[in-house]
């Protein structure tokens, strides 16, 4: 085990993501709530499960449902009230589960009391709390938007006669972190939330948040490539520092960056201890592996490749072998679901390769992050018409092809296995309509194959349901601290059928094999020492291993204790 590794709480959890809209509704009105998130604790709890991510609760016009805030210190109405957020926190509490929120403070939306000043004049005091560019010096330098229909960041306002800065939708205003009242104003609604027992931070694009405010051109090297340079800003390490020193020192809590566009080269820079930064962030190399280039809600047009896949894994985990820590996922709201993407959603390769990847992300090093629905092996919507999308992202990038004149055919085949829609269909409690997510239509649709065992009732009902396999899983990991600590080594590495590594920790060894195909495979270890091979866990009949040849069936996933 690496020597520098120390034991933390947010090292050995295991996180459950919920996006609460799509979770359970209480309330009658296709939407989900936090009562019922609290209607579901136990379950949540069961699942082994010792940390929930919530996706944004506060109130918001929910241009990008939930991630432009109108206010940082409420809770959305359609979502319930402070109330219900802190009988969730108790009742979190009581069960030992603990809760981290989602801080978006890259920018809020323009219906956040900071931006309705903000614009009304120059001299406004909250008017420094943004990026504003006066018209009567130009047209401002080229900055590209997520979401804006024309790509364009810059929003002309009549009112001041100025542009304004909104890196995703013209309803999310980015802040303007180099003043230092919007620093502070960030660090007092952390502590608010801290104060009330919260447990930690996910943070929104937090790479994102410093500016070169000359704003100037784009610099050669960046054209075509918006995200490594929005990653650039001059400050950003100051910005992070000063929050750890100011608020998050004073806590015992956990933060995870977004952090789209750091590479391996500057992992360290954010989670190496001694600098006094975050804890841990998701970098992007996974999410981008079948997606174009800079594009990372294009389909690339070839096949990805196993080889790739272990080498960013491999990769990862080398920068934080001594320092550091690592994150582990394969979906979540931005991205479509995990069995779909890197697994196989037919009938045939469901469950095996649902298991298989959550076996994956159970016996890396780094914690590993669920999405709901993933414990069911929840699959990809793939929606037929534009308009059952309801993604800002899928929306607008319609009308920007459209408007261009290009192949919106094209785009909409695309979405079926790109679109963030994907991921956030309702929660599949049971086969009763609806799912057992509300009584009514819900706001998006759900999955039709929750009335074919894809739900929470019938699996657990069922020993060798994806579900009971995801608990069992999780309990190997418990019982085996070596999973989570011990060091990793990647086995033949251009095997583009299986993913066979080893974590060792002092004497014990585990033996992890994953088949990434459809096929009957099999390999052969004879480079690895080891007298007995005892399995731990499979989600397949084992065949009798040959000597030190391992048969594999399709999408099979072995855990072995090695002696
Ligand atoms: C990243 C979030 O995960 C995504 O859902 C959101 O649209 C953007 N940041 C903007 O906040």
């Amino acid at each position: 085990m690496a020597s520098e590794l120390q034991r933390k709480w947010w090292k050995e959890g295991i996180v459950y993501q919920i996006y609460p809209r799509s979770f359970q509704d209480t309330t009658g009105n296709g939407i989900g709530d936090l009562r019922g998130i609290i209607q579901r604790l136990d379950y949540i709890k069961d699942l082994g499960v010792d940390i929930i991510w919530l996706n944004p609760v506060y109130v918001s016009p929910n241009d990008d449902n939930g991630y432009d805030i109108a206010d940082y210190r409420n809770i959305m109405p359609e979502f319930g009230t402070m109330q219900d957020f802190d009988e969730l926190l108790s009742g979190m509490k009581e069960r030992g589960l603990k809760l981290i929120m989602d801080l978006v403070v890259n920018h809020s939306s323009d219906e956040h009391p900071w931006f309705i000043e903000s614009r009304k004049s120059r001299d406004n005091p909250y008017r420094d709390y943004y990026h504003w560019w006066p018209a009567e010096d130009g047209v401002p330098p080229k900055r590209w938007s997520y979401f804006d229909v024309d790509g364009d960041a810059w929003n002309y306002d009549k009112t001041t006669n100025a542009y304004y800065l909104h890196i995703f939708s013209e309803k999310q205003p980015d802040l303007k972190w180099e003043n230092p009242k919007v620093r502070k104003e960030v660090h007092d609604i952390m502590k608010f939330w801290f104060d009330k027992g919260v447990d930690g931070f996910r943070m929104d694009v937090i790479s994102f948040i410093s500016k070169d405010t000359e704003f100037p051109e784009l610099p050669e090297k960046y054209q075509g490539d918006f995200v490594s340079f929005y990653t650039d800003g001059p400050k950003l390490h100051e910005y992070l520092h000063e929050l750890h020193t100011e608020v998050l020192s004073k806590y015992d809590v956990m933060t995870v960056g977004e952090a789209p566009g750091i590479g391996l080269d500057k992992a360290l820079d954010f989670v190496d201890e001694s600098r006094g930064e975050m804890n841990m962030f998701f970098h992007f190399d996974l999410m981008a592996l079948d997606r174009e280039e800079n594009e990372v809600f294009l389909m690339r047009k070839d096949p990805w490749k196993l080889t790739e896949f272990k080498k960013i894994h491999s990769e990862w985990d080398a920068v934080f072998a001594e320092k550091g820590w690592g994150s582990m996922f394969l979906n979540n709201h931005d991205f479509p679901r995990s069995v779909s993407r890197w697994g196989h959603d037919s009938r045939t390769h469901w469950f095996k390769s649902a298991t298989m990847l959550q076996t994956f992300l159970l016996t890396m090093r780094g914690t590993p992050y669920f999405y709901y629905g993933e414990e069911i092996g929840m699959t990809n919507i793939k929606f037929e018409n534009f308009s059952d999308y309801k993604d800002i992202n899928t929306i607008n990038r319609y009308h920007t092809i459209e408007m261009q004149g290009g192949d919106t055919k094209a785009f909409l085949e695309n979405e079926k296995d790109a679109s963030r829609d994907n991921a956030r269909t309702p929660m599949q409690w049971d086969s009763s309509e609806h799912a057992g997510f509300s009584t009514i239509r819900p706001w998006l649709q759900v999955n039709e194959n929750y009335k074919e065992g894809v739900n929470v009732s019938d699996q657990s009902e069922d020993a060798y349901s994806v579900l009971n396999y995801f608990r069992r899983m999780i309990q190997i990991r418990k019982d085996n601290l070596g999973l989570v600590y011990g060091d990793y080594q990647l086995l033949q590495q251009d095997n583009e059928e299986i993913y066979a590594y080893t974590r060792t920790a002092g004497a014990s060894r585990f033996l992890v094999l994953l088949s990434f195909t459809t096929q009957r495979t099999s390999i052969n270890l004879s480079e690895l020492a080891f007298n007995k091979a005892k399995l731990l866990i499979s989600n397949d009949d084992v065949q009798a291993v040959e000597g030190k040849t391992f048969p594999m069936y399709a999408y099979q996933a072995c855990v072995y204790q090695l002696d």
